[in-house]
Order: C-alpha cells, then sequence, then structure tokens
C-alpha cells in the first residue's frame, strides 16, 4: 500500500502480527508496535493506542483474525465456539463504536460456506485486509463529498479526531481537509483540542499540519468565541454510531458545537461510512455512551489537577440529536433532507 498523504497508515497486517502506530505516543513519538496476541489487541484498543471507529474495528479484524491462526481444533464446532468467546473478548474493548462489533460479526459470518478449518483460516484474514481496503476507499469518497461542501477560503471547526489515523486512510471528517491540499482548494481548519484525552490536540493538530492544511489549534472553552470572531463557516465531525433517526454520537463535545452551530446559524455536518449507522436502533437514546477512568480528568501525563478524592463524571462520548445535524455525508452521498427515510432507503 502506498502513502498518498505524509500521514502514516494506522495498522498493518503482518501474517503473524499486527503492526499498530501507537497513537498514544503522537505527537512527540512516531512509533509502532507489534501486536502479537488477542490479549494485545484489546490492551491497545481500551488504551486507546487505536482509537477513532473505524481503526478500532480494522484492528479488531486483525486481532480475530490473528487469534484465529493458531487454533488447532479438529471439528468445526470447537473452531466457531473459540472463534465466537474470541469474538466477544474483542467486542468487550470499548462499547461505543459500533464499526468494532461491525467488524467482528462481519468475520465470524464470512466463514458460513468454507469446506475446512484451513479455508476458515484464510478466509478470516482475506476478510479482514478487505474490510481495510474498504475502508480506504469508503474515505475517499466521503472527502470527495465533503469536500464539495466547502468553498474555497471556508473557516471549518471539527472536533475530535475523525482523521486518516482514525480509519484505514484519508479518515472521514478530515478527509476533505486533505483532498483540498492534494486539489489546491484552501480551507482553514480550527481544531479543538478536545478535552480529557487531546485527540484534537495531539492527532488532528499534528495529522492536518503533516498534510500541509492551515490549522488552528483552540481549547474546547474557545468554540464560541473563535466562530464570532474568527468567522467560522461550518462545523464537521465524525461518528462513533448513528441511529436509524440520524441521532449520532461522537466525541463528548460534539453535541455542544453542534448546539453552537445552530445559535450562529452555521451548516453542522457528520462524516461517516455506512459502517457506523447501527439501523437496529431507532434513536440515540439507546447508544451505550462509554465512561473512562476518572484519572483521564484528575490527571494530565501522571501530574494531579484535581483534588483527592473528588467526584468525577468522564463520559467519552455524546449523542447529537439529529435536528441539529444540517446533513449526513456517507460514502454513497450526502443525506440532508428526512434522515429517517434516507437512511432506511441507503439499507433497504
Ligand atoms: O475515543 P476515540 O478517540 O476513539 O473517539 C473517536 C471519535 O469520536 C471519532 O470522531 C469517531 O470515532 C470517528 S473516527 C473516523
Amino acid at each position: 500500500m502506498t502513502n498518498l498523504l505524509s500521514v502514516p497508515r494506522s495498522v498493518e497486517w503482518k501474517e503473524t502480527s499486527i503492526t499498530l502506530l501507537n497513537q498514544q505516543l503522537l505527537p512527540t513519538a512516531v512509533e509502532y508496535i507489534e501486536l502479537q496476541s488477542i490479549e494485545d489487541v484489546w490492551d491497545a484498543i481500551v488504551s486507546l493506542k487505536v482509537r477513532g471507529a473505524p481503526a478500532i474495528g480494522i484492528t479488531a479484524a486483525f486481532g480475530l483474525a490473528l487469534a484465529a491462526q493458531s487454533y488447532e481444533f479438529e471439528t468445526r464446532e470447537e473452531f466457531e465456539t473459540q472463534l465466537q468467546k474470541d469474538r466477544d473478548y474483542l467486542a468487550s474493548s470499548r462499547p461505543t463504536a459500533v464499526n468494532l462489533f461491525w467488524a467482528l460479526d462481519r468475520l465470524t459470518t464470512s466463514i458460513a460456506n468454507v469446506k475446512s478449518l484451513n479455508e476458515a483460516k484464510t478466509t478470516l484474514v482475506h476478510e479482514a485486509i478487505r474490510i481495510q481496503i474498504e475502508d480506504e476507499e469508503v474515505c475517499y469518497q466521503i472527502g470527495d463529498h465533503a469536500l464539495s461542501l466547502f468553498s474555497k477560503h471556508d473557516r471549518v471547526m471539527t472536533i475530535c479526531n475523525a482523521g486518516s489515523i482514525a480509519t484505514a486512510y484519508y479518515g472521514t471528517a478530515l478527509a476533505p481537509f486533505h483532498l483540498s491540499v492534494e486539489r489546491d482548494i484552501p480551507l482553514e481548519v480550527f481544531a479543538c483540542e478536545t478535552r480529557p484525552v487531546l485527540q484534537g490536540s495531539r492527532l488532528t493538530a499534528w495529522e492536518l499540519q503533516q498534510s500541509g492544511v492551515n490549522v488552528t489549534l483552540i481549547t474546547d472553552s474557545m468554540a464560541a468565541h473563535t466562530i464570532k470572531t474568527k468567522g467560522v463557516n461550518a462545523i464537521i465531525v465524525g461518528a462513533d454510531r448513528i441511529a436509524a433517526n440520524g441521532d449520532t454520537a461522537n466525541k463528548i463535545g460534539t453535541y455542544g458545537l453542534a448546539l453552537l452551530a445552530q445559535a450562529f446559524d452555521i451548516p453542522f455536518y457528520v462524516a461517516a461510512p455506512l459502517s457506523t449507522f447501527d439501523t437496529s436502533i431507532e434513536d440515540g437514546s439507546s447508544i451505550p455512551i462509554e465512561e473512562r477512568s476518572p484519572e483521564e480528568i484528575t490527571h494530565i501525563h501522571g501530574q494531579q489537577i484535581a483534588p483527592d478524592g473528588i467526584h468525577v463524571y468522564n463520559p467519552a462520548f455524546d449523542v447529537t440529536p439529529n435536528e441539529l445535524i444540517t446533513a449526513i455525508i456517507t460514502e454513497k452521498g450526502i443525506l440532508k433532507d428526512d434522515f429517517t427515510s434516507e437512511i432506511a432507503a441507503l439499507f433497504s
């Protein structure tokens, strides 16, 4: 695979291991780790060495395929029982991004018609690689559609990192910015730092800078003032799970930006692949919201910044109601009228 952007790939299949860009260390170190076991993969997802909905799905798919390579079962039943156990183990890593479950289930169903256990092992690897290749194409298409919504010199705000390293390549919400450089359409991006884990400052600011995008970093609390004083034209974000009516779970802080977009009368866009839609749930109220450790808030780089024993609430995601979303940009085009019927049509 060649790199068109000046941004490294987040994950690569290596037959007996998985090479992962350690996103925990960015932006000060660009380091790779080798995941040798299913436990390594689970830990990498939980500890955010890999994060971002599509990248989590791809890594988990490789993890399940890797685990299956060492199965030494005689019967298909034993093989499938262990595969299901390993699937459930990986699925327990993070609850919100539906791409994780989507990718794992795609793998387990891919072996339905295989004729031998050896063929099952090969099929699992091929399916995981296919998921990664498809995601790269899908992200490019999302970027293409999203770029059509912007004009030269637009100023666009984003939060978290829905970028190339959160996907197979290109990203979702950041894809139009990468393509804008390739196509010489100057855009200006304002990246919210994204407390508490700082995906905006550590990852988006770094990734867009690598790519030559004009990016300015702000803290989350500066969003309203920045929209007003810098004349921000639009907000674009990624998604971790989109319900059948378009309600969208994404990084904590996204809902607040959607309310700001409404207050300032600027468009609020969600960019996501079909693998991020969960049509089994009617609306956002059923999306499980991950709560992460209090230390993410009480400490910065090991340095305590809050009193001992303080009560902490640390939801990693929030849900933006569909009425605050101007358009949802997918690989199949832009949804902008009646999300419920447009989403139903996409999956019919
Ligand atoms: O906790 P994270 O870093 O996994 O959260 C990531 C996000 O919220 C992204 O916006 C989303 O997964 C889309 S990535 C293309």
